[in-house]
């Protein structure tokens, strides 16, 4: 199973290399799309050595400079297995609606979007970066995003410092009720099933009060999960199969007194996240994706 942030955190503390955390990778044989069509395009790479498919080493390394860099803030599987090539946004079957609304003005928030990989792909397919937020706990994140995609200097996307948990953050004084949108990638799963309703709840306060409001992304699920009743053997980072996701979000319901939509589906780990699974030993993993709307 991966383990929870503190136990990481605790293993770092006692001097473990970030590289011996079973999901670093050391390299990447080609980038995957649409990452590569962003760097190309967005980024404005050199595009000979993206449509060739010819793995340029001094590239490579460039981009393992970058994510060696992201990897020391905090060595999330996400970095360490090139994971946050792998964009969630595109692959949403409500991919054509977000643009759409987007486009006309709505907003999005992109939570715990670390570099903002995310936030690229939507700039690149014609949404103004005015209308795109983005938080995470770690600043650093954001810094590396600008190197990694070349965009100092265009980019206007609202950047904030926040922990979704900080009832008086600059997220909660500036978004509250304010987006139409969020997207959430490989972030709810970081947390115990009472944090992720807490994280949950926080996103619904965010979103606009009216029918449509949108929660999309995806996230680690497994089959069998734990018994969400057993208090005592908790895990520190809960996954859900299916019909777990399900029942936090009636909680969700009972608890805020608002109705959702919620669709989710497995998909299985590819690409870039095909080693996926070595790290989470005897558990059957994959990836729960999510739309959850509001009635
Ligand atoms: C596993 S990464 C996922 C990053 C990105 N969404 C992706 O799919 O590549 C989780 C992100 O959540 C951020 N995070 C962790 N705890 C948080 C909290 N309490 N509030 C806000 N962000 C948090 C981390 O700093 C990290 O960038």
């Amino acid at each position: 199973m991966a383990k929870a942030e503190n136990e990481i955190q605790s293993m770092l503390s006692k001097g473990m290399d970030p590289k011996e955390l079973p999901w670093y990778e050391p390299t990447i044989d080609e980038i995957p799309e649409p990452a590569k069509t962003i760097l190309e395009n967005y980024s404005k790479i050199p595009s000979d050595r993206v449509l060739q498919h010819v793995v340029d080493v001094i590239d490579v390394l460039k981009w393992v400079i970058q994510r060696e860099r992201a990897y020391s803030v905090f060595p999330y599987p996400c970095i360490g297995s090139f994971r946050f090539l792998d964009l969630s946004i595109p692959q949403s079957p409500v991919y054509a609606e977000v643009l759409q609304r987007l486009k006309s003005g709505e907003k999005l928030l992109d939570v715990g979007c670390a570099i903002g990989q995310e936030l690229r792909q939507l700039v690149y397919d014609g949404v103004p970066s005015e209308n795109i937020y983005a938080s995470d706990l770690r600043r650093d994140f954001f810094d590396i995003g600008y190197d990694l995609f070349a965009d100092h200097e265009t980019l206007n996307c609202n950047f904030i410092v926040a922990d979704i948990f900080d009832s008086d953050s600059e997220l909660v004084k500036k978004l509250t009720g304010k987006v139409s949108i969020v997207n959430a990638a490989s972030f709810f799963h970081l947390f115990p099933w009472d944090k992720q309703v807490e994280a949950i709840k926080r996103v619904v306060t965010l979103l606009r009060p009216e029918p449509g409001s949108l929660l999309i992304g995806r996230q680690a699920g497994r089959t069998d999960p734990e018994d969400p009743d057993d208090k005592e053997n908790a895990p520190g980072n809960y996954r859900h199969d299916l019909a777990t996701w399900k029942r936090m979000w009636e909680q969700v319901e009972r608890e805020t007194g608002t109705r959702w939509q919620v669709d989710s589906w497995r998909e299985d780990w590819q690409g870039v996240d095909k080693g996926f699974d070595k790290y989470h030993a005897n558990v059957e993993s994959f990836k729960l994706r999510f739309v959850v709307r509001k009635l």
